[in-house]
């Protein structure tokens, strides 16, 4: 039997990372965030002379990349992200990087690419996930699929005291206007966009901690 895969998908600042990292410390699962892999394309790109959303320079540079995801070593099992022997998990949390990876990930090859990285983790052990197209295309088969959203102003002001509050490099309404923007990217793109899948469970977490959440999700793991 296939180990237990939980899918966590929804838009920009609603929480995912936080509670599949929680989740994951409570009940002994990796967590993968899988938008640290389009950071992680981003980054490259951005280092390597620019951004760029030409296909055929991202097709001619991705053998280069040498991406790689492995565990942290530590007891909360979260998963880091690597360019060669550097690990890349801190300076890829930058906004500029987010937007980036927002328009690498309407990148057919870079989706295709990463396809095999995301799913040879939950092949092999338990895992949580968090993302956009978990529950519809890499793991259609989880064990449990949650549908994360919280409204746009909660998103932004989550993300604006997660930045620093009035020390964050952006007002509260630019970066609204950001995540706005990046959800529009996300939900109109040709492939892979953000859906729900059809057997998933929809969480509207904008009146709750993160524990509850998690006790939420717990309720409903598969006994
Ligand atoms: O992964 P995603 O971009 O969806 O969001 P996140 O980085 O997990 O959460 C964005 C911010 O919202 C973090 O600072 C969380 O601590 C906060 N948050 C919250 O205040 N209450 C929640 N129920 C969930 C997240
Ligand atoms: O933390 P936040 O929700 O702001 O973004 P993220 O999860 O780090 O993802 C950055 C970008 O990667 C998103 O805007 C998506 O365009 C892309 N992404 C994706 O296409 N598919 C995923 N499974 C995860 C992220
Ligand atoms: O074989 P499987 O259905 O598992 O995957 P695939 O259809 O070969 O897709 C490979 C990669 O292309 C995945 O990362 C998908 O995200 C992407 N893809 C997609 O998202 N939508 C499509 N219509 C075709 C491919």
């Amino acid at each position: 039997m296939a180990p237990l895969s939980i899918a966590i998908d929804g838009p920009a600042a609603c929480g995912k990372s936080s509670l599949a990292k929680a989740l994951a410390r409570r009940i002994g699962l990796y967590h993968l965030e899988t938008g640290g892999l389009y950071r992680s394309v981003a980054l490259f790109f951005l280092e390597r002379g620019g951004p760029t959303d030409d296909p055929h320079r991202i097709l001619d540079l991705l053998p280069e990349m040498d991406l790689s995801i492995r565990p942290d070593g530590s007891s909360s099992r979260e998963i880091h992200f690597f360019l060669g022997d550097r690990d890349v998990t801190v300076d890829i949390r930058s906004e500029t990087v987010g937007k980036w990876a927002s328009t690498v990930a309407t990148i057919p090859a870079v989706r295709t690419y990463l396809l095999p990285v995301q799913r040879h983790f939950a092949e092999n052990d338990r895992i949580v996930m968090d993302g956009r197209d978990i529950g519809t295309v890499i793991l259609p088969d989880a064990s449990l699929k949650i549908f994360l959203s919280a409204p746009a102003a909660t998103r932004a002001l989550r993300r604006w005291l997660q930045l620093g509050g009035e020390n964050a490099p952006q007002s509260l309404q630019e970066i609204q206007d950001d995540l706005e923007e990046r959800d529009r990217q996300d939900l109109a793109r040709s492939i892979a966009p953000l859906t729900r899948a059809s057997d998933a469970i929809d969480l509207d977490n904008s009146r709750m901690t993160i524990d509850e959440s998690v006790d939420w999700v717990i309720e409903r793991l598969p006994k």
